[in-house]
């Protein structure tokens, strides 16, 4: 698969936003496919093999109730058939669990964002001057298994994450 890619954060620099690797098994899929392609927009960059970093944006609230991130990721093969687009991520908490939503990923105009996966969202520890927080228990919303082709059911594990964001002064 050809991947476009652009600069990540410094050495030294802590990645502030949203580390995600979305599925893992679905981007070797896409990387094994002879026409797979993956490319990053829109400001996410990729860290390492396996995990891309969504920059947060000014809508994230101080109250850690709503994560806004920017950066559009997309995946193409099949001859066209396959495309996968998950962009402009937001994660809200809800209760005792979060959902993750996507802009529409067919970007219609005043489409709904789609609720992509729900976790389990806590506080961990965190370097200097920055708030962590951990996603586990990532599964995928029955909206985001149509993405997919209906290929995962819905509850199906994807990655888990982390959010790192500056410590507000
Ligand atoms: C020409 C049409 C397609 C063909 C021939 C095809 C073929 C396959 C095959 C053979 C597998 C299992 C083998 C492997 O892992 O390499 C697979 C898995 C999968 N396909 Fe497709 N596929 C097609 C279209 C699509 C489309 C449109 C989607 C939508 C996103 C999709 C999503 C998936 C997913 C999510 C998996 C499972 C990946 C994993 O986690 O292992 N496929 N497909």
């Amino acid at each position: 698969m050809t991947e476009q890619q652009a600069d990540g954060p410094a050495p030294g620099e802590i990645p502030f936003g949203l580390l995600w690797g979305i599925k893992r098994s679905f981007v070797a899929y896409v990387r094994r496919m002879p026409d797979g392609q993956g490319s990053i927009h829109d400001g996410a960059v990729p860290l390492g093999e396996n995990t891309i970093l969504f920059p947060a944006t000014e809508a994230t609230s101080t109250d850690g109730d709503t994560f806004a991130f920017r950066g559009d990721v997309r995946f193409r093969g099949h001859g066209g058939m396959l495309f996968v687009r998950v962009a402009e991520p937001v994660i809200t908490v809800r209760g005792d669990r979060a959902e993750l939503s996507i802009a529409d990923p067919y970007a219609r105009v005043d489409a709904d964002r789609v609720p992509l996966v729900t976790l389990q969202l806590a506080e961990g520890p965190a370097p200097e001057g920055a708030r962590v927080w951990l996603g586990s228990d990532v599964r995928l919303t029955e909206a985001g298994a149509v993405l997919f082709n209906d290929v995962y059911q819905p509850g199906e594990e994807f990655e888990q994450l982390s959010v790192i964001l500056p410590l507000a002064d």
